[in-house]
């Protein structure tokens, strides 16, 4: 279980928690904009593209120079690529140590910093290598977001919305917020971290593994995950699961509560617009998709705010539905 530690300004314990570890990892853009917390770090290219085996042999052969020892703990400063490569470093290294999660991008505070899924990318496939290692402590400062650049923001608003809507409570929220969210006001995106980061974290702690219950952080991530791969990674993984929810919604709209359904599709058009992508294509990623049960491809949807469900559809249901709910999207 990670001891979560959530404020609006609270640099004073992220500094206290770097002090606390022998060894950073950070990349260029954080060490550009916050060198006080990166003078004795290890400093990796930001991107996707340093999430890979290379990147995390040279932070592994770092720390055994520096001679770490099993007892010492490490930071991750920075957003989700720092903090999967970062974890899996402390998953594999003398065959695990402890980590402290310092997120500082949106999608990192409310998804990826919390939750000890942690990867590196293999032979075109994201997140091939990786293994379930928990941060000991998350410190969550939403100041960071300050220097946040838009398109980061449109990442992370696509997994917040998402993991609003698992409880009545932050799907309220998100809906009293939306012009707050919009406007990046302060106040109402630490209130919505705050409860997103109660939501993973229960969810996380009730299914570490993802056996069972933590699939429901999945929604939109079928279409979202295949969208992504088809379209080369050119937007951020957020807007995917956005043009994701949106069409997922759309495909299995009898499924879902009406008035739910009415609430939260223009909440989607307001972040991001329907896919382009031609149902085929979609439809043979997907049924790749780790998800799938019997040759059927898994959808994760939420039914009403607090209440999800898994849909199985054949390829042919797939298609079908899809070319439908596009053409219902664009009308
Ligand atoms: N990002 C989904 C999860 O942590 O399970």
């Amino acid at each position: 279980m990670t001891e979560i530690v959530c404020g609006k300004n609270i640099m004073s314990d992220v500094k206290a928690a770097l002090e606390g570890c022998a060894f950073t990892v950070t990349d260029n853009n954080i060490a550009a904009l916050y060198p006080e917390f990166a003078a004795d770090a290890f400093v990796i290219k930001a991107g996707e593209s340093s999430k890979t085996p290379d990147t995390l042999l040279s932070i592994l052969d770092e720390m055994s120079r520096r001679g770490l020892r099993r007892s010492d703990r490490i930071a991750a400063l920075g957003g989700g690529v720092v903090g999967d490569i970062t974890g899996f470093a402390a998953a594999v290294y003398m065959r695990g140590i402890k980590w402290t999660s310092i997120p500082t991008s949106l999608l990192a505070m409310v998804d990826s910093g919390i939750g000890g899924k942690t990867a590196v990318d293999f032979n075109g496939v994201k997140n091939l290598i990786g293994a379930f290692h928990e941060p000991t402590k998350a410190v969550v400062c939403t100041e960071f977001l300050t220097t946040l650049p838009d398109r980061e923001w449109k990442c992370g608003t696509g997994e917040l919305i998402k993991t609003c809507l698992l409880s009545e409570k932050a799907y309220c929220l998100l809906k009293n917020s939306l012009s707050g969210l919009l406007e990046k006001d302060k106040d109402c995106v630490y209130s919505l971290v705050e409860e997103c980061l109660k939501i993973k974290s229960d969810v996380v702690n009730k299914d570490p593994k993802e056996n069972g219950l933590r699939k429901i952080l999945n929604i939109g991530h079928t279409v979202g995950h295949a969208l992504e791969s088809l379209d080369g990674y050119k937007l951020s993984h957020g807007e995917y699961v956005l043009k994701g929810m949106m069409t997922e919604f759309a495909m299995c709209k009898d499924s879902i509560d009406k008035k739910f359904l009415g609430e939260i599709m223009p909440v989607l058009k307001m972040f991001a617009v329907p896919p382009k992508t031609t149902a085929k294509a979609v439809c043979e990623k997907a049924r790749s998709d780790k998800k799938n049960k019997d040759e059927r491809i898994a959808l994760v949807i939420p039914v009403s705010p607090s209440d999800t469900k898994e849909v199985y559809l054949t390829a042919s249901q797939f298609t079908e539905c899809y070319e439908r709910a596009v053409k219902e999207l664009k009308s």
